[in-house]
């Protein structure tokens, strides 16, 4: 049966149909864009899984490959080929280190190469004969249904190659760490690169220089001056990705985070909605980091199944360090643009408290939107409770139809007319200790869909932002059923998955809503109708 198009996306990553999840070893090679990920060809539902492969000359549009990666090898990865990441080994030559599951169902460690390096394609991987290069033993302790994840490989100065992989004992999360002359032989470090009390297994791990200077990349091998290092864990409890900035000590082999930078549940996510299992790589043509994330459904697992196909990528995002070199900021690739058309601005305006504006002649189900706001009025803000900590809480107890002084004010997208459907995305303004003031972003999904089946948490963070000396900006991009949202020019990300019933296609509505008492101006409006891209 073919699948049900009703919330296929048009712009985003995915496959034809079946089941997709993480993304798995992305880099450039030869000026081509990999992108692999954990596909299941048999079905909509997680099984077993395979690396399903695609490339492109832009992040955007896309050409299918036959899988890359499958089960083959008996004691490698007979039972699974799960996720993994690329390293450029010196001479410009590709090397995919990736979790297999082997007949005991015990997670190990493998290596795949391209089998013909000229093929810019890179169609055909040949997996070492050495396969696993490392695997959980009786004498290392390493449990065997928690070790996964390889990273991308780097280069120490020793010329020594290191990765780390995720892992656990008990409620210890923990990076182990690697080490291989040869990128073959590979023997584990006394001491992990880091590791956590309470924060339950760590997937996915990531960890890459980053410039204190400049917006401009780093290659995942550089240490030095002007350097800090990002450890991102993917935490299989929450189901979120956290990160924190800190310091590598190369001599030591340990990775410290910044005071203040926190582990855990309670530190800094790279989404503040559903966004999963991600992974960056440094794009060496454009000195640049790509962050790719799987965003999955929002159905119960029956109706996905149903609908034939499940699992989204999002956008890629370009990331870098904030000026306050403590958090990061993310902006979806500029190469994105290339799909919009239909530009409407909107010049200058109030927007009174209690008021509501179309934007029409766009097609508002698939449309990229940048809307700011200067606060007029900031001692309408609503005084800050101190025990108000909690972002996402925060936002479900205030949603968007909860009248405030300052706020909620933002953009209510993929909106039926009368809008029985409609998912908001939208700043509060509270006042908090002395004079300053704390803005709330929240991607409200409660009256997103007259289903009532569909999960409908409503999301929220804390934007870095000053309202008094700066404008709030809020950029959505709306795909059927996916709005990918970036809160103060990429400071807070929230991503929602959402399946209205009336508000489809053309009978989606879009509209810029004040709901607090104080007015706010819209300094500036652009939207864009999204063209279809190529996917597959
Ligand atoms: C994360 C994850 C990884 C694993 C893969 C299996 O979503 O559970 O830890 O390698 O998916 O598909």
């Amino acid at each position: 049966t073919s699948p049900n198009q009703t919330y296929r996306t048009s712009y985003h990553f995915q496959p034809p149909k079946n089941w997709m999840n993480d993304p798995n070893g992305p880099m450039i090679y030869k000026g081509i864009y990999h992108l692999f990920y954990q596909y299941n060809p048999n079905g909509a539902d997680w099984g077993s899984i395979v690396w399903a492969h695609s490339t492109s000359l832009d992040l955007v549009n896309w050409t299918p490959h036959p899988p890359a990666i499958s089960p083959s090898q008996q004691a490698g990865d007979i039972n699974g080929c799960w996720s993994g990441s690329a390293t450029i080994l010196p001479g410009d030559k590709p090397a995919m280190l990736y979790t297999g599951i082997n007949p005991q169902s015990h997670q190990v460690q493998n290596l795949a190469v391209p089998k013909n390096l000229s093929d810019p394609f890179l169609i055909e991987w040949v997996k070492s004969p050495k396969n696993p290069l490392m695997a959980p033993t009786t004498s290392n302790k390493i449990n065997s249904s928690s070790f996964r994840d390889p990273t991308t490989a780097w280069l120490g100065p020793d010329g020594t190659w290191r990765v780390i992989i995720g892992s656990k004992i008990n409620r210890q999360g923990l990076a182990i760490l690697y080490k291989s002359k040869d990128f073959v032989h590979w023997i584990q470090s006394q001491q992990p690169l880091h590791f956590a009390d309470d924060t339950g297994m760590w997937e996915c791990p990531d960890f890459f220089p980053i410039s204190t200077n400049s917006q401009n990349a780093l290659d995942t091998s550089m240490v030095g001056s002007g350097i800090k290092h990002v450890l991102k864990l993917s935490l299989d409890d929450t189901k979120h990705d956290y990160y924190t900035i800190g310091t590598y000590n190369l001599n030591k082999d340990i990775y410290i985070p910044d005071k203040g930078s926190v582990d855990g549940d309670s530190g800094l996510r790279y989404d503040y909605g559903k966004f999963y299992a991600s992974k960056t790589f440094f794009d060496s043509v454009k000195q640049r980091r790509i962050l790719w994330g799987w965003i999955n459904e929002s159905m119960p697992q029956p109706e996905y199944i149903k609908q034939g196909w499940s699992g989204v990528q999002a956008i890629p995002r370009n990331i870098w360090l904030d000026k306050s070199r403590k958090q990061l900021v993310q902006w979806p690739i500029s190469a994105i643009e290339t799909l919009r058309t239909n530009q409407v601005d909107l010049p200058s305006k109030l927007l009174k408290g209690r008021s509501m504006l179309e934007i029409s002649s766009i097609t508002a189900a698939q449309a990229d939107v940048e809307i700011s706001f200067s606060v007029l009025e900031i001692e309408k803000a609503e005084v800050m409770d101190p025990s108000w900590t909690n972002p996402q809480l925060l936002c479900s107890q205030k949603d968007a139809s909860i009248k405030g002084g300052l706020g909620p004010f933002g953009l209510k997208v993929l909106a039926s007319k009368d809008l029985k459907e409609h998912t908001s995305v939208f700043f509060r303004i509270f006042k908090a200790q002395n004079n300053k003031h704390v803005v709330l972003m929240c991607s409200d999904q409660s009256r997103s869909s007259l289903n009532q089946n569909t999960d409908k948490t409503t999301y929220g963070a804390f934007l870095e932002v000053d309202p008094i000396h700066e404008q709030l900006s809020l950029r959505s991009l709306i795909d059927q059923s996916i709005v990918e949202s970036f809160g103060g020019e990429g400071k807070a990300c929230i991503t929602a998955r959402v399946y209205p019933t009336l508000a489809i296609g053309g009978k989606a509505h879009l509209y810029a809503f004040n709901n607090g008492r104080g007015s706010v101006r819209i300094s500036k409006l652009s939207a864009w109708s999204m063209k279809r891209a190529h996917i597959y």
